[in-house]
């Protein structure tokens, strides 16, 4: 008897309390989280007619089950082509008569970006749950013949999304698949393909082969960067479906539309940037979202990605920027010759205890980390006798790198100490 008591009265303590804090929390958030998260696509695509007209007529016959022709779809990251395409295939899907055999694949080449993952992911997900699928030790050919063997049992009509399609092409990839791809129409006599190639990078043609251009760029869609007032509305019109209404103070908007357009009108980047900005405001406790959780945010956001960039270096690069980093803001703050970056990196590398690669190796991972856009690095012509000097000189915040650096490769933990004012003190 008294054990129930007890138990009914703590019972009732938890309810009490949690009755108490919850009415005096304001929420934030009163709508599905998921919407703040970048790959949520919503149901309305704001400032992004041209583009959806321009799918749409293109792929016109599609509807109808006839074969549309080819499209390269490009723009920079958070342009809004992968969320236009998807929505558009679904208006195909729902709307073309369903015994005109259209069917769809959509792959993303950032996950699948060899040409034996391309086609092992497309016949995979055209085989059905019963049928057996691809593993990994089939010749490409023989999973080639497999995918036309499918597709001609299979469909009439596939419209093929290749998502992040530069991924098939770029550095040292030779895009023979996309060859195979835009050639099978010749090869197949049941069934037809279309290939909608989806491209972040603006220069994709230079990289395609000549007849792989030919076909698929026979139509292109171009995504622009969003302005700061198309950012607000598509921050507005999220915020709406997720937020409080009084969530958000005055200028919390503008300001993430700002930050965003300033960097390159990427709605990925400005949904982040909001959805960092209200976790800040929780985290506070605090009533309103504000533009100084924004600026917080936006803080955030790049320690994120430059943590993402350096996570993957090699060690020796770590070190090489961890001294480049600390030379450059122990000195003067003046770019550093390869030289001067090259003695600090000796040193370092000495200091933990490690041989130094040679200044060969050192110069190829200052062009990495230039092209990382880690450090900027240029060159300067110093007239007749002083010839050509690189000069180096960090371009991200030294502080939070440091600190990055120093969590990710032990050997450079320690090496920095406060003096007695509170300074940074190297080695
Ligand atoms: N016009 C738009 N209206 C609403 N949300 C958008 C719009 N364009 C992009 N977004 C959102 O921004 C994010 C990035 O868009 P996404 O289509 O993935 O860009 P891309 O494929 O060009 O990199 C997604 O969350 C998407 O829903
Ligand atoms: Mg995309």
């Amino acid at each position: 008897m008294a054990d129930s008591t007890s138990a009914h009265e703590v019972k009732s303590t938890v309810d009490t309390i949690s009755t108490q804090v919850l009415k005096r929390i304001n929420p934030l958030v009163v709508g599905d989280r998921n919407i703040l998260q970048d790959n949520y696509i919503p149901p309305r695509l704001l400032h992004r007619d041209d583009q959806i007209r321009a799918l749409v007529n293109i792929l016109a016959p599609a509807y109808e089950g006839r074969m549309p022709s080819h499209i390269l779809v490009y723009g920079k990251t958070g342009t809004g082509k992968t969320a236009v395409v998807t929505q558009v295939l679904n208006d195909i899907k729902a709307k073309a008569p369903g015994d005109a055999g259209v069917e769809f694949l959509s792959l993303n080449c950032g996950g699948a970006d060899t040409e034996y993952a391309v086609l092992k992911g497309l016949t995979n997900m055209l085989l059905g749950p019963n049928e057996k699928k691809i593993g990994e030790k089939l010749g490409t050919s023989t999973v080639l013949d497999e995918f036309k063997n499918v597709l001609q049992r299979r469909s009439k009509l596939l419209l093929i999304v290749l998502d992040e399609i530069d991924m098939l092409v770029k550095g040292n990839k030779s895009g023979d698949i996309l060859y195979s791809l835009s050639n099978l129409n010749a090869e197949l006599t049941k069934s037809r393909v279309v290939l909608i190639g989806v491209s972040n990078d603006l220069k994709i043609t230079q990289y395609l082969d000549a007849r792989v251009n030919s076909r698929l760029n026979e139509q292109s869609v171009v995504f622009p960067p969003y302005n700061q007032p198309q950012l607000r509305d598509i921050l507005r019109d999220r915020a709406q479906q997720v937020l409080a209404p009084n969530a958000l103070a005055d200028g919390t908007l503008e300001r993430c539309a700002a930050t965003a357009a300033i960097e390159h009108g990427d709605a990925r980047r400005a949904i982040a940037l909001m959805r960092l900005s209200v976790q800040a405001a929780e985290r506070e406790g605090s009533k309103q979202i504000t533009e100084d959780h924004v600026k917080k945010a936006a803080v955030e956001l790049e320690r994120n990605a430059i943590e993402q960039c350096i996570r993957t270096l090699p060690p020796q690069e770590k070190i090489l920027l961890w001294a480049l980093i600390s030379a450059y803001d122990r000195g003067r703050k003046q770019a550093m010759s390869t030289g001067a970056v090259y003695e600090a990196y000796k040193t370092v590398s000495t200091k933990i205890g490690l041989s130094p690669l040679t200044q060969k190796s050192i110069t190829d991972y200052i062009s990495d980390l230039d092209n990382l856009g880690l450090i900027q690095s240029t060159m300067h012509y110093g007239g007749y006798a002083m010839g050509r000097t690189r000069l180096n000189t960090p371009a991200i915040p030294a502080d939070t790198t440091l600190q990055i650096l120093e969590e990710s490769e032990t050997l450079l933990q320690g090496l920095r100490r406060k003096d007695s004012a509170g300074q940074s003190r190297f080695y």
